[in-house]
């Protein structure tokens, strides 16, 4: 039996993850899927984000279908009551370190864009953003009270950018052999003219480097690869970098697609357990009105069959369902353009199971 955990998590959560469970179950009926509650949700129902029982079926599982976590209703609670750390907490108990986000602009919605369509039609791009270390996780952090110079007496916050090489070198093993998989072009983004960790992260990339001569390698700081992500994004093939450059980077990836709604992701740990979510947020201002986009939470399903299980086929039968109803003309409202016909959340399920076939 391979069991599947659903989080659906907050927001529109829920009703994404309905559908994509739907479809799941239709490509492949022999997966078991079970659900638990996570985020805001989880808190609302056991007084943690992150529940023991949650983080156990979690790992007592092949995957993870998560939805999104986060409501503007949980801002006043300690951070570690916050939804924000179920997400952070279980990329970190799972060792889901790879996190990989492809940025592909769907050639139906060209024009949802806010770039020139000649400086985006064909957009194909992948960053590898490594997810369990970086300043996210660094110790020492916190506020404190400065004790001397112009500050004494200030409250200080601080955070600490740690990455130990053998961090670097796994998320570069990840980078370089998907790259091997595409255009063989691959970008690692740091900040090596001003950090110490990033000269490290250089360095080590460049060793990695080694055992891939097929693929071509270029750095660039990342102050430059925000600007080159909106002058010619079409530059790129596949970008590695760390947590906080990719937290960024990916976001502003993603938009350029127009359509944020569309884009999954996948975090995986050493074994190819994994976590799939929607790369887009839990949008509490329009949840529970079927107006959600569930695209991106189903094309995460087809990135679950294709990491975690092996099953191609599968995964392959989804998105050719997908790009079926965008050919179709059908659109959620947060993708929708003159001439196409505007659907709900459950409707998009519906047609999305029926282009199954
Ligand atoms: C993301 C999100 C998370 C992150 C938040 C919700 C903690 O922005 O997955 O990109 O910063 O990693
Ligand atoms: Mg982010």
């Amino acid at each position: 039996m391979t069991q599947i955990a659903v989080l659906p998590g907050d927001g529109i959560g829920p009703e994404i993850t309905a559908q994509a469970a739907r479809v799941l179950s239709a490509v492949a009926p022999d997966l078991t899927l079970v659900e638990a509650p996570v985020g805001g949700a989880a808190y609302d129902l056991h007084g943690h984000p992150l529940p023991p029982e949650t983080l156990a079926l979690a790992q007592n599982s092949a995957a993870i279908l998560f939805g999104a976590v986060g409501d503007w209703k949980y801002d006043q609670l300690e951070r570690a009551l916050r939804p924000e750390q179920a997400i952070l907490g279980l990329r970190k108990a799972m060792g889901l370190f790879a996190n990989l986000r492809p940025a592909i602009l769907y050639p139906q919605l060209a024009e949802a864009s806010s770039l020139k369509p000649e400086v985006v039609s064909g957009l194909d791009i992948l960053i590898v953003r490594e997810l369990t270390g970086d300043i996210y996780f660094g110790q020492p952090r916190g506020v404190r009270t400065v004790e001397e110079g112009p500050f004494a007496g200030d409250r200080q916050g601080f955070d600490t950018m740690l990455y130990a090489e053998t961090e670097i070198r796994r998320i570069a093993r990840i980078a370089f052999e998907a790259a091997q998989k595409r255009n063989k072009k691959l970008c690692s983004v740091d900040k090596a003219n001003v950090l110490e960790t990033s000269q490290l992260w250089r360095d080590v990339i460049i060793e990695v480097a080694k055992d891939y001569p097929d693929v071509e390698l270029s750095h660039m700081y990342v102050d430059n690869a925000a600007m080159q992500l909106v002058r010619a994004p079409k530059e790129f093939d596949v970008i590695v970098t760390g947590n906080i450059f990719g937290d960024i980077l990916s976001d502003e990836a993603a938009m350029l697609t127009g359509s944020i709604g569309m884009l999954p992701s996948a975090s995986l740990n050493e074994s190819n357990q994994g976590l799939y979510e929607p790369s887009h947020g839990s949008a509490p201002d329009i949840a529970g009105q079927n107006k959600a986009n569930p695209l991106a939470t189903i094309l995460s399903a087809a990135m679950l069959l294709r990491y975690s299980l092996g099953r191609e086929n599968e995964a392959q039968r989804i998105e050719q369902a997908v790009a079926a109803v965008l050919e179709q003309g059908l659109r959620t409202a947060d993708i929708q353009s003159e001439g196409t016909q505007l659907v709900g959340t459950s409707e998009m399920g519906d047609a999305v199971l029926r282009a199954l076939g």
